[in-house]
């Protein structure tokens, strides 16, 4: 299987990633097939070196397997290392496996690159403490913003998420209860309320005058977090849509050395979702 990657998930026959690297693979002129695997949920690890052993070449890690991918890496990112899931596996020389992940760098470019966003001195609050929110903490404290926040419906995983970030930034964690008095250019959810049709229950009034939110579900339908934006009078709405293509497109570039051009494969994608 030379040139070989795939996505592995489960379920994974939504995965839009081998649409994706196929449109990258087009552009840069890189010959590389890109599959789709359904991880066994008993046994991640076998499939994992079963694929790298028949001479795959690389692999995307998503739900529910990103903390097993952590696991079984023989080196690991700095960014990985704090996320504490790993998205992407490189094989090195021999047998090796390296991870990362890119998903939070995903996220910052996607805002930063493709919408201007400028992270310099904002006040940025980041929703949910889950993996969603642990995997994007070290880009975002990286960003050059002036404080996030973390807020969680479990006020204690905010804290315990914040105190990991603590050593790279401006961060502290509270709960959802806590934010009344507060307010931020960007609020980026990263709760898994939207997939049960909810938003996390939230101040009025905690987006600033010109600010920003960003959800990192997308959908064909705006999701509920976007409906919240516009009807909170959001300046800019954003869905999660461009930070899977970017963190696709560093994947890319970790891989094969080449950084495809992202903004015809989102236009593309959002064309084919309607
Ligand atoms: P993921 O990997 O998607 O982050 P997770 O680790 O299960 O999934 O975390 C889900 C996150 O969404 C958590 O922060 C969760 O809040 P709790 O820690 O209080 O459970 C948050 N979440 C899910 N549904 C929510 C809702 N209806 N309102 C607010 N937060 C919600």
């Amino acid at each position: 299987m030379p040139n070989h990657y795939a996505v592995i998930g489960h379920p994974i026959a939504h995965s839009k990633s081998p649409l994706i690297h196929a449109a990258f693979a087009r552009q840069t002129g890189q010959d590389l097939e890109y599959g789709r695997l359904l991880g066994a949920l008993d046994d991640f690890a076998g499939e994992v070196r079963r694929f790298f052993a028949n001479g795959g070449c690389g692999l995307n890690i998503t739900v529910p397997f990103k903390e097993q991918a952590w696991a079984l890496a023989d080196e690991r990112s700095a960014r990985a290392e704090l996320a504490g899931a790993v998205n992407t596996l490189i094989r090195l020389d021999g047998e090796r496996l390296r991870g990362d992940n890119t998903d939070g760098v995903g996220l910052v470019r996607d805002l930063v690159e493709n919408h201007g966003f400028d992270f310099n001195g904002r006040r940025v609050l980041l929703l949910g403490a889950g993996g969603a929110a642990r995997g994007v903490l070290q880009p975002l404290l990286a960003s050059g913003l002036r404080c996030l926040v973390i807020a969680n419906r479990t006020t204690a995983k905010a804290h315990a998420l914040a105190a990991l970030g603590a050593p790279l930034g401006p961060v502290s964690g509270c709960g959802l209860d806590d934010l009344a008095a507060e307010r931020f250019d960007l609020i980026i959810n990263a709760t898994s309320a939207g997939l049960a049709d909810a938003v996390p229950t939230l101040p009025s009034d905690c987006l600033a005058p010109d600010g920003w939110t960003y959800d990192m579900l997308y959908g064909d339908q705006p999701t509920p977090f976007c409906r919240w934006g516009h009807e909170h009078g959001a300046a800019r709405v954003l869905d999660g849509l461009g930070m899977l293509v970017e963190q696709a497109a560093e994947a890319f570039w970790l891989w094969r050395g080449v950084r495809p051009e992202t903004a015809p494969v989102i236009q593309a994608l959002r064309q084919s979702m309607g």
